[in-house]
C-alpha cells in the first residue's frame, strides 16, 4: 500500500524494521528540502518576510499536533527532540521535585530504556522506589495486575501505550481512570503506538505524553511532550537558553517566557517540526482505519506462515501492532539478521533496549519483524521461504 510514495523502497530492498523507524515518504523529504532551500531562516526571532514563513509554518505544526492529539491548547504541545527526551524532561523536570523518599514509581518490566533510565536515575537521587506491574501470560498489562500492586505509596504510573518487542497495547484510559481516583499521575510513552492508534489525550486523559517523528514516517531528531498546561507550568525547564526567555539581568532576575516557548531552549530543529507536520498530514491523508488493516492482515499472514516452521519460537503470538519476535532454534538472533541482510532484508535483532523484558520472557534476545502498511505479501514470502531451510541458514549465518 501507498509503496511508489517511499523513494527508498526503490531499491532491492526488504524493510521490516519500521519499530526502530519508519521509511519517509517523498513529501516529508521535500518539504524538508524545501525549507533548507527556501526560506532557512531562524524562528522565532527574526523581524523579515523569511523568519515570518519559518514561525508559521513551523506554529502550524503546532496546530496540527494539537489537533492530531486532541490536546486542549497549544501551550500543551511542547516540541524535543523526540520520546527520549520527553520523557527524561517529563522525569527530572516535574517529577524531582515533586517525588519524596519512599514514593514508588509504577513501571513494566516490558518498557523500553527511555521509560526506565530516568526512572532510575530518580530512584537513585531520591530514595524512591520502582515496582512493576505484572505482565499476564500474554505479556499483557491488565487493570487487575495493576491494582494488586498499587499503594498509598504509587504516585506515578509511567508506561508505553504499545511496546517495542511484544507489540501489546496497554488499556490506557481505565489506567488512567483508576491512576486519577488514587491520586496517581500517568506518563504514557506514545512512541510505538502513535504509529498504530490514533491517540486522543483528552479522551484518555493522560498527564504526560511523549512521542518521536521519525516512527510516524516524520524526521528523526524531532518528536513531541504533551502535558496538561497545569502540570507543564510546574515542569522546570530542564534546558535554559535563548527563546524561552523573558529578560534577565543577574540570577535573580531571570524572566521566563510562557509556555509552549519556555520549554523549547535554543534554535529548535525547525526542518524536523515542519517535517513532523507533513508526516502528521501524511498518516492522516491515508487514516489509521486503513494503516492498521493493512498491518493486521500482514502480521496474521506471517504467524499462519512462521507458525508451521518447527523450529522457529514465536514470542508475541498477541500483538496489537506489527511486531512479531521471535527465535530459530540454537541459533543466535543476530545471525538470523546477518543472514537476512544478505538478502537485504532488514530485521532487528537484540534486546530491542528493553533490557528487563528477559525477566517475564525468559529469553534475552529476539529477531524482531516489525511491519508498516507498506509492507507486502510478496516480502513476506520472501523472508519465509529464507527462514524456511534451517540448514541454509546454519550454512550461511556468518
Ligand atoms: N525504540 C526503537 C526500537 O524499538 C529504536 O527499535
Amino acid at each position: 500500500m501507498n509503496r511508489e510514495d517511499f523513494p527508498l523502497l526503490k531499491q532491492d530492498i526488504i524493510y521490516f524494521d519500521n519499530s526502530a523507524t519508519s521509511l519517509k515518504p517523498k513529501c516529508v523529504i521535500d518539504k524538508i528540502a524545501d525549507y533548507y532551500t527556501n526560506y532557512s531562516a531562524n524562528a522565532h526571532r527574526g523581524d523579515y518576510d523569511l523568519s515570518f514563513k519559518v514561525d508559521q509554518e513551523y506554529e502550524q505544526t503546532r496546530t496540527l499536533v494539537k489537533d492530531f492529539l486532541n490536546a486542549k491548547s497549544l501551550e500543551e504541545i511542547i516540541f524535543t527532540s523526540g520520546t527520549t527526551e520527553s520523557l527524561n524532561m517529563i522525569a527530572h523536570g516535574f517529577f524531582e521535585d515533586l517525588l519524596e523518599p519512599n514514593d514508588e514509581i509504577l513501571l513494566t518490566t516490558s518498557e523500553h530504556a527511555s521509560n526506565v533510565l530516568p526512572w532510575f536515575r530518580l530512584a537513585n537521587k531520591l530514595g524512591v522506589k520502582i515496582n512493576y506491574i505484572p505482565l499476564d501470560d500474554n505479556y499483557y498489562v491488565t487493570l487487575d495486575n495493576l491494582k494488586k500492586v498499587v499503594t498509598p505509596q504509587t504516585k506515578v504510573i509511567s508506561l508505553a501505550g504499545i511496546t517495542n518487542v511484544i507489540g501489546d497495547k496497554r488499556p490506557i484510559k481505565e489506567i488512567t481512570e483508576y491512576a486519577h481516583a488514587h491520586n496517581i499521575f500517568v506518563v504514557v510513552d506514545a512512541a510505538q503506538m502513535i504509529p498504530h492508534m490514533r491517540v486522543d489525550v483528552s479522551d484518555l486523559d493522560v498527564d504526560f505524553l511523549a512521542f518521536s517523528g521519525h516512527k510516524i514516517c516524520g524526521p528523526t531528531g524531532v518528536g513531541v511532550l504533551y502535558g496538561k498546561k497545569e502540570l507543564l507550568e510546574h515542569l522546570e525547564p530542564t534546558n535554559l537558553g535563548g527563546g524561552m526567555n523573558e529578560s534577565f539581568d543577574s540570577p535573580d532576575q531571570v524572566y521566563l517566557k510562557p509556555l509552549p516557548t519556555r520549554l523549547e531552549a535554543g534554535t529548535p530543529n525547525i526542518a524536523g517540526v515542519i517535517g513532523l507536520g507533513e508526516a502528521i498530514k501524511y498518516i492522516e491523508s491515508i487514516g489509521y482505519t486503513k494503516i492498521n488493516d493493512q498491518v493486521h492482515n500482514l502480521r496474521k499472514y506471517l504467524i499462519s506462515k512462521l507458525l508451521p516452521i518447527k523450529y522457529i519460537d514465536i514470542i508475541n503470538l498477541e500483538s496489537d501492532s506489527g511486531i512479531i519476535a521471535f527465535n530459530v532454534s540454537n541459533i543466535f538472533s543476530q545471525d538470523i539478521a546477518y543472514y537476512l541482510n544478505k538478502y537485504n532484508i532488514c530485521v532487528r535483532a537484540g534486546n530491542h533496549c528493553a533490557k528487563i523484558l528477559k525477566n517475564a520472557v525468559g529469553v534475552t534476545n529476539t529477531v524482531r519483524i516489525s511491519l508498516y502498511f507498506y509492507n507486502t505479501y510478496e516480502e513476506i514470502d520472501n523472508l519465509v521461504e529464507l527462514l524456511s531451510d534451517y540448514d541454509k541458514i546454519v550454512k550461511e549465518m556468518i
